[in-house]
This record gives structure tokens, sequence and C-alpha cells, in this order.
């Protein structure tokens, strides 16, 4: 089949890297892609990942069988709808179900209207709403989360019902909550693990395909700013046994239902961030689309057709015979430019070989290919990735790999966290 990923970050190129290892691609393209994917696809460079009309356009010219939808931006634009209305097979949801990641408010009714656990949250409108729900709080924290698509600067953890109301103070007196929106989530502050478990859907059915621990803060020790996310390990290390049975039960199931009954056909992944606490897995958010880095780390230890898997999901016969999950583990570590989040520093000239030994592999972030030398915006570079027998023998060969890039890369603006995967 003939394929195309949309998409141009590390999420994509790993996505790129793994069904164009399917026995079942014959040619598989990117939209955009980046410097990695240029290699391993044919990038369509001028057409952008929210622009349904020219992604259509050029899908039909193609013949395209299969179209995997990458960035929650593209879910957003309605470019799955666009595709669908057109007979297209796509891997991803409409926008009616995106809204399970594009609007936290969606999310969180959602989830009580059909009995999902989820923190206990008071949704307000307007300053003095939120301050009067807060006057009544009652527990310790306070987690407050604006509406809309905030690339993660919409959520702030609070210790105290005062340090919630500076937030509040600043949001609304200054017209600046993040999104864009005026509506706000205050939530009851979760303690536990936190884990994210990646479910495929084909309209009818959700089954867990895997799962990964990430890591949002920018520096060591989780501490700094929040981004989107330095690293990640799969799978998931000193959680219950039955975890996968727990999720299918608890959340799975019901958000299933939820989702029939709101006659709601959604194809595609379903990340479900949870907090594991002391009474089992809560959502802490959905999002309609695989992570980055999680992505990284979960395909190398995918095996078999993933592009058969995918196009029975996005044919409404999701057949999960046609991949399995090798037990082994896989540790991701991004390298970003040294002012990451704070600012994006544009390299020039960086050396596009990233090869790696057998086991190790690395994929870049937004890029292209200009003069026989890569230019990104900067951010988030590069994910590297390496395949162990355990975490701690993929976290040894990913560092390795990482310190062998870093020396070769050409340019010593990047940074990485060196604590990605030390388990205690
Ligand atoms: P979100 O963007 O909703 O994933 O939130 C970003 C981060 O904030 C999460 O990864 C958690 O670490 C934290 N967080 C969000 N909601 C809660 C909650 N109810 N309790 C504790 N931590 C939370
Ligand atoms: N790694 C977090 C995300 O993809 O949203």
């Amino acid at each position: 089949m003939r394929i195309l990923v949309v998409g141009n970050g590390a999420r994509e190129d790993a996505l790129v890297w793994r069904l164009a290892q399917s026995a079942s691609c014959e040619a598989i393209f990117c939209a955009p892609g980046n410097a990695g994917t240029a290699s391993r696809a044919t990038n369509w460079p001028d057409v952008a990942a929210t622009d349904g009309k020219a992604i259509l356009e050029r899908v039909v010219a193609e013949k395209i069988d299969l179209v995997v939808l990458g960035p929650e931006s593209a879910i957003a634009a309605g470019v799955g709808d666009k595709l669908r209305d057109a007979g297209i097979r796509v891997f991803g949801p409409n926008r009616s179900g995106g809204r399970l990641e594009s609007s936290k408010v969606f999310s969180k009714r959602f989830m009580e209207r059909h009995g999902v656990p989820t923190a206990r949250a008071v949704i307000v409108h307007s300053k003095s709403t939120a301050m009067a729900a807060l006057d009544e709080w009652i527990g310790e924290g306070v987690v407050v989360k604006a509406d809309g698509l905030a690339a993660g600067k919409g959520v702030v953890v609070c210790d105290t019902v005062e340090e919630a109301r500076a937030v509040l103070n600043d949001w609304y007196a200054n017209n600046r909550i993040p999104g864009g929106g005026s509506d706000v989530l205050l939530e009851e502050r979760l303690r536990g693990r936190e884990v994210s478990v990646f479910a495929l859907a084909d309209g009818r059915a959700m089954v867990p395909l895997a799962a990964a621990c990430d890591y949002k803060r920018a520096g060591d020790g989780d501490t700094g700013p929040n981004t989107g996310g330095m690293g990640a390990y799969s799978p998931p290390f000193d959680f219950p046994s039955d975890m996968y049975d727990q999720v299918r039960e608890r959340i799975l199931a019901p958000v299933l239902r939820g989702l029939l009954a709101e006659s709601e056909t959604y194809i595609g992944v379903l990340y479900c961030g949870l907090m594991w606490t002391d009474d089992g897995p809560y959502v802490i958010e959905f999002n309609v689309r695989f992570g980055d880095p999680e992505t990284q780390v979960l395909m190398p230890r995918l095996n078999g057709d993933v592009a058969a898997l995918l196009y029975s999901c996005a044919d409404g016969a999701m057949d999960v015979s046609t991949a399995t999950l090798s037990p082994n583990a896989c540790v991701g570590v991004v390298l970003a430019t040294n002012e990451y989040p704070r600012a994006n520093t544009a390299l020039k000239h960086l050396n596009p070989d990233v090869s790696l030994p057998e086991g190790s592999q690395a994929f870049w972030g937004g890029s292209t290919l200009e003069d026989g030398g890569v230019s990104t915006g900067g951010g988030r570079v590069l994910t590297v990735t390496a395949l162990g027998e355990t975490i701690a023998d993929a976290r040894a060969s990913a560092y390795d790999a990482v310190r062998t890039l870093a020396a070769k890369i050409g340019t010593t603006q990047l940074t990485y966290r060196t604590d990605i995967a030390a388990l205690k």
C-alpha cells in the first residue's frame, strides 16, 4: 500500500521509519516531512500538515491508500474529516473526536458523563466564579488548567489555594489565559505515578497497544520549565502486572461506551495520560494522537506489519495479529537547543549523517535538508533511542548513542537530560 504520514516532527520520523519496514508498504510519503523522513520517504515540503485541501489533492493524485495523522493540529484542523469524506482511509480521528484533546472542558465533561475515573473539577468562566470556587476549596493542592490547546503552558499545579489565586489573577487580569479562551478548570490534585497508555481504536473497539513514561520538565531531577517532552522509556517499570486489564476495564470500556452513545466513530490512537493512584488509574488528560517523544520509543518495540495494523484500524476492522510488541525495553533521549523551551535557536549545517549501530536510532525533529546540511528552527532537534533487554541496558546504549551523535553533529548548541530512565 501507499502511505502518507502527516507532520514534521521526530514522532513522524519514527512512524515513517517503522511503517516503511512493513511488508505491506510499497511507498511512503510525508507532508511536509523533515530531514529524517527525507531519506526514508518522499517529502511533500510544500504541503502543510493542517492544509486539508492540499493534502487531499495530493493524496488523490498519488493514489494514497492510508493517511496517518501525526500532530493534533492536523486533527483539530479537520484534515481527517476532509479525507474521510472523500473516501480515504485515515488513521486519526475527526475533528469532533479531537475535542477530547483540544478542549479540556469537553474532555472533563465527557469523562463525567460516562463514569471515567478522573480528578474532580470545577469549570469556571470568569475570575469571580473562579475565586468563589477557591473560597470553598476542599483538599490539598489545586491544578489550574486553561481550556484550550496551549502547547504545555496551560496547566499549573499549585500546592495551595493562594498559589492558584495568584495564577488566576494573572490570567484574568491581563486577559492572557493560555490558549486564548476564557474557560478554566480547577482540579483536585491527584497523587501517584504518571504513565501513558496508547490504545488503538477502529471506531468499534479500543485495545491497549503499549505504555510509556515521559519526562516533561527541561532539567535533570524534574526541574525547570515544562516542555513537550525531553525523553521517554517503555515499558513502564514497576506498575501492577494487570495494568492493561485495569486500563481496559476502568478507562477504555467507559470511553468506548461513551463514544458510541454519542455517535462518535473514533479511529486512531487514544493517548491516555494517567495518574496511577492507590485507587488505580485516573485520567489526567487524553491526547488524540501518538505522543512525542513516546512514539520514538514505541516504534522500535513493534514488530510485524505495523502498516497493516494501522490500515485495519482505519478500515474499521482492527487486526491486532498483524503486529506484536517486543518484550525488550526502549529508552529515548531528546537533544534540544540550549534555550529550549524559553526560546528557539535556529541551527544550520548540522551533519545529516545520524546513523547509529544496530538497535539504536536517531529521529529528527522539525528540520529541512539544505545544501547537504540540516537546518532547524531549534527546540527539540533529535530523539535518540536504543533497545535493550532491560531498561538499564537500553539506557546505557541510548546515552552511548547520544554521546556519539553530540560529538559529530557539528554544534555545541544542543543539550539533553542525563537522567532519562534512571530508575531508582
Ligand atoms: P496536562 O497538560 O493536562 O497533561 O497536565 C500537565 C501535567 O500537569 C501532567 O503531566 C501532570 O504532571 C500535571 N497534572 C495535570 N493534572 C493533574 C492533576 N489533577 N493532579 C496532579 N497533577 C496533574
Ligand atoms: N509527550 C507528550 C505529548 O506528546 O503530548
